[in-house]
């Protein structure tokens, strides 16, 4: 009777943990994110999606204006996010891909280049070869002559800020990176070298390998958002070990008890039974 309880409570959590898993293979994201800076970027070809992206950028962007002096130069910064309805161009391949971000009438670009390469996995005796995809670059071009976000710059113009031997966002082949946690990325300017700040957070993206149009693939979550996931399931692992050292200190009081019974002396209850020892 027991033991058909335990086997029914065992079905009946391996089909839950299943239908969770299930759940998670993709993500339908045709509703907009909660987030109103969030946005959605797609580049699309022969009729359907090969490249998403989900995210909310910010750009610091140092540049040079005059002081009240007439002669001396003072570094402002200039904080900038893509607007609703920014153009979105960008192209796929099977190993290099390129999503191409353009707002302000063309003052701002900003391009991310993905790409796919063979990567070998572990490095003791069961090290084996598997497929991922990473960012290896970030572009962003922009015009200081463009007056809503740079104010009477210095020598205004169009500049060039990129990342040298980028390698980050590494993601298996096939799966969609996804990263609540903010990822920060130092570009240089073509403007004195000047260090541009690009920070992206709430992030989902896939550059390859999207198997159903609008629909991402299996997401893998970035290191901080596993730990946070790990801080939270915390108190519900040591409530079910707490938990399970009551059961069995109690089942073991409760055998003890028995036991110590069953070891007693029974004490005769017939006074007549002591006549005869
Ligand atoms: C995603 O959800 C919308 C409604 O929320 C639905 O119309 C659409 O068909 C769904 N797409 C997929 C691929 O499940
Ligand atoms: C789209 O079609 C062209 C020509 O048939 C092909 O070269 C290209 O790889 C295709 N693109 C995608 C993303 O499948
Ligand atoms: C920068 O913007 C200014 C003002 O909009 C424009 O006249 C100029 O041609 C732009 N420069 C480049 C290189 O696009």
């Amino acid at each position: 009777m027991q033991e058909r309880f335990i086997m029914d409570l065992l079905l009946l959590l391996s089909l839950s943990v299943l239908c969770v898993s299930a759940e998670q293979e993709v993500e339908n994201l045709s509703g907009l994110s909660p987030n109103p800076d969030r946005d959605i970027f797609v580049v699309r070809e022969n009729g359907t999606t090969c490249l998403m992206a989900e995210f909310v950028v910010k750009f610091l962007i140092p540049y040079d204006v005059l002081a009240l002096n007439g002669i001396d130069l003072i570094t402002e910064q200039a904080s900038v996010s893509i607007p609703r309805g920014a153009q979105i161009a960008g192209r796929c391949g099977s190993s290099e891909s390129e999503l191409q971000i353009l707002w302000n009438n063309h003052a701002f670009t900003f391009r991310i280049f993905f790409s796919k390469e063979k990567r070998t996995l572990g490095s003791d005796g069961k090290a084996k070869e598997a497929e991922v995809w990473k960012i290896n670059k970030v572009q962003l071009v922009y015009n200081t002559s463009e007056g809503t976000h740079f104010i009477n710059a210095y020598n205004p113009g169009k500049h060039t800020a990129s990342t040298h031997h980028l390698s980050a966002l590494v993601t298996p082949a096939g799966r969609s990176f996804v990263c609540s946690a903010q990822q920060t990325f130092t570009l240089i300017s073509s403007d004195h070298q000047k260090g541009i700040t690009v920070s992206i957070y709430d992030i989902q993206i896939q550059p390859f390998d999207i198997k159903s149009d609008f629909v991402f693939s299996e997401p893998y979550k970035c290191i901080t958002d596993e730990r946070e996931q790990l801080e939270q399931m915390l108190p519900l692992v040591l409530g079910l070990i707490l938990g399970l050292i009551i059961v069995i200190t109690i089942s073991v009081y409760h055998f003890h008890l028995k036991l110590t019974a069953a070891q007693q002396p029974q004490l005769p209850r017939d006074r007549s039974l002591y006549k005869n020892m």
